[in-house]
């Protein structure tokens, strides 16, 4: 599948000579920091893009304020409204096309998603996930970071597949455990970490830099061998 690449050759907007903002929909279940994340880079003109529309399994996540309050069309569908998982995933998903996303961003959403809708989307679309993967897949990331003794720990950025949490990793950032960190010291440290983390990566992806091709992950032309990783600056070289 083709990477979410831009249509147009003016100059206006983009350093490399981008005219057309890339579309990205984002899903999310709660807190929406993420979400804010490429909301403030958009509105800073960090990010070449806009947001097409938010997208919630929950009426009450407070992502769906955070869009409205920018002026993005926001929809939160139910679970219980719908028979089955794939009924409540085609129906989120029609709604999703129909925002004309160039790019998904699965951005604290947190509920699994059926290989009928990820498949014909996995090249573009993303997920934030709260670990070095593959390491600590799932949930309550930072309990299980600190159970396993590690001293190192940070934020991934992945292609969606059916398999949670294991599609190919694009780009990470890492951060140290300290002695006497609990989770939720833990947990903001790779906060800081992970908003940039999303933006940069979102850029590059946005910029067609950075594709899912069919024989793995491209960046610049060649084959990633292994995730990119942020530098301190939060700029990709
Ligand atoms: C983030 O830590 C993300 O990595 C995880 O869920 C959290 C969502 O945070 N998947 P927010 O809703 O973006 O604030």
């Amino acid at each position: 599948m083709a990477p979410p690449a831009l249509e147009g050759s003016a100059t206006a907007g983009a350093p490399d000579g981008r005219s057309t903002p890339c579309r990205i929909a984002v899903l999310a279940s709660g807190r929406g920091s993420n979400l804010q994340a490429l909301l403030d880079a958009i509105a800073g003109g960090r990010l070449h893009a806009t947001v097409c529309g938010v997208f919630s399994d929950r009426t009450d996540a407070p992502a769906l304020a955070r869009a409205r309050a920018a002026g993005i069309p926001a929809t939160a569908l139910s679970p219980r409204a719908f028979a089955d998982r794939a009924a409540f995933d085609a129906a989120l998903f029609e709604r999703v096309d129909a925002s004309r996303p160039d790019l998904i961003v699965c951005a604290g959403y947190m509920r699994l998603l059926g290989a009928d809708v990820v498949a014909p989307r996995s090249a573009r679309m993303i997920n934030v996930h709260p670990s070095l993967l593959p390491a600590f897949k799932g949930l309550h990331t930072h309990r299980q970071a600190l159970a396993a003794g590690v001293t190192e720990h940070g934020a991934s950025i992945h292609f969606v597949t059916a398999d949670l949490d294991g599609g190919p990793v694009a780009a990470q950032a890492v951060v140290p455990v300290h002695a006497g960190d609990d989770e939720a010291m833990l947990a903001a440290r790779v906060l800081v970490r992970e908003h940039p983390l999303l933006v940069a990566t979102v850029e590059l992806l946005a910029s067609g830099r950075l594709a899912l091709e069919c024989d793995g992950i491209v960046y610049d032309g060649a084959r990633l061998q292994a995730p990119l990783q942020l530098p301190a600056n939060n700029r990709f070289a």
